[in-house]
């Protein structure tokens, strides 16, 4: 839903350019065309299998975006009460909400329980231990899965894989069957699922359909037990394309895949995708302030920084950056930095791309999905604005901040 139009760079039927002079930089920009198309694409590719398709909000969690995903059908996958906060906020369904997270609070799991979300993925037998206690407190039954680690390698980043056994996340795959068996002592637990999540940005289908085939063998042995398993949870969704070139399997194919391998459970199935529905969805708008040369290195310096997209500087994530307007001009090699005061901040490193001056306007590419939501006040600077577009309208769905907004709620 981004493309060049003539020479203009569009998302959907709007011109970029005029939206940038209209709002300033730095922005965030989504198309709510390509947020719906992605999500259509994992409801429909399940067709006939039971399944609830819940959102990972820590992905993107504007308000006006989980407004959107909820009218279409959506569940959440949350991970806080923050977030749990956000999802009612938005007239999300609390029974279709599964809470996710290895540290969850006992404030968070009464806020939960109270507002009658579906189901927890547990991720320690104390944290079982909470919930049935709190359950208890409040007179009610709670569902949960156990978030088994399958000890498979995700194979993408170090800091987002997360199903090997040194990670900190779930329990042991040859354990579940104990710590399931030792739950039935808590009268106010029911054991409905099995889940797992093995990591984000996964490009490559055959470590997600080992960890499937794993899980759906530890639910066939939980059934035989007689525990009343209905669901697999079977964690995030497909990464997407970051570079020219990169290619991302089908969502059709990845659902049609895990369908295949669960149809004849007759379990239900739930998955919590993120990146897939609003990565390609979203673009960071930014202006060149200046162009300087340092001995060999040329450099772009731009009003955008890592306060307000982190994941160039903190997992070397590459973007790809482009005019908002064409021209001409042979290419140059760049970094392309922001103004914040380390080193560490810069948007691309070593790049080729379009020769942009004092002015002009960029596209930060592929910034929807964990973007804004990493973003900071630090070097106190302002969180940028989020600009929904549909068709050829557009709105601002999160004000940019303003100095007062920096320093509201602290005290001398
Ligand atoms: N479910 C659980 C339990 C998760 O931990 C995650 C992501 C998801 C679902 C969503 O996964 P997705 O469909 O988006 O791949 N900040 C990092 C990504 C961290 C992902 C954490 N967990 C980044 O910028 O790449």
């Amino acid at each position: 839903m981004f493309a060049y139009s003539h020479n203009d760079y569009y998302c959907e039927q709007v011109a970029l350019a005029d939206l940038a002079h209209r709002v300033g930089t730095p922005a965030y920009v989504y198309s709510s065309a390509e947020i719906l198309t992605n999500y259509r694409a994992y409801s429909d590719a399940f067709a006939d299998l039971p399944h609830t398709i819940c959102y990972a909000v820590k992905a993107n969690s504007s308000l006006a975006i989980l407004a959107m995903l909820a009218k279409a059908g959506a569940g959440f996958d949350i991970v806080s009460g923050g977030e749990l906060y956000r999802v009612l906020a938005a007239g999300g369904d609390p029974s279709k909400v599964v809470f996710s997270g290895v540290g969850k609070t006992a404030a968070e799991v009464e806020y939960a329980l109270t507002s009658g979300i579906r189901a927890f993925n547990c991720e320690s037998e104390a944290e079982l231990a909470l919930i049935d206690a709190m359950a208890a407190r409040l007179g009610k039954q709670a569902s949960f899965s156990i978030r088994v680690n399958p000890d498979v390698d995700a194979a993408t980043h170090p800091y987002i894989s997360t199903g090997l056994s040194q990670h900190k996340f779930g329990i042991a795959i040859a354990d579940a069957p104990a710590v399931y068996a030792r739950a039935r002592q808590f009268r106010h637990l029911v054991a409905e699922g099995v889940s797992c999540h093995i990591g984000s940005q996964i490009l490559d289908l055959s470590p997600i359909q080992e960890a499937v085939d794993k899980v759906l063998a530890l639910a066939n042995t939980l059934r035989t037990e007689g525990h009343p398993i209905r669901h697999l949870d079977l964690g995030g969704g497909l990464g997407v394309p970051y570079r020219p070139g990169e290619n991302a399997p089908a969502i059709a194919d990845f659902v049609k895949g895990l369908r295949e391998r669960v149809q004849a459970s007759g379990l239900a199935v739930t998955i919590e995708p993120g990146r897939s529905i609003v990565g390609a969805a979203g673009i960071l708008l930014t202006r060149v302030l200046y162009r300087k040369r340092n001995g060999e290195k040329e450099f772009m310096v731009v009003d955008a920084a890592m306060n307000d997209l982190i994941r160039p500087s903190l997992y070397r994530a590459h973007h790809e950056i482009v005019p908002l307007r064409r021209n001409p001009v042979p290419p140059v090699m760049v970094d392309v930095v922001g103004p914040v005061c380390e080193t560490g901040d810069f948007l691309a490193r070593d790049r080729e791309m379009a020769n942009a001056m004092p002015g002009d306007y960029l596209a930060v590419c592929t910034a929807g999905a964990y973007g804004f939501v990493q973003s900071s006040n630090y070097n106190s600077r302002p969180r940028a604005p989020e600009v929904l577009v549909e068709g050829d309208t557009w709105r601002v769905i999160r004000e940019r901040e303003s100095y007062s907004d920096l320093v509201r709620g602290e005290l001398i």
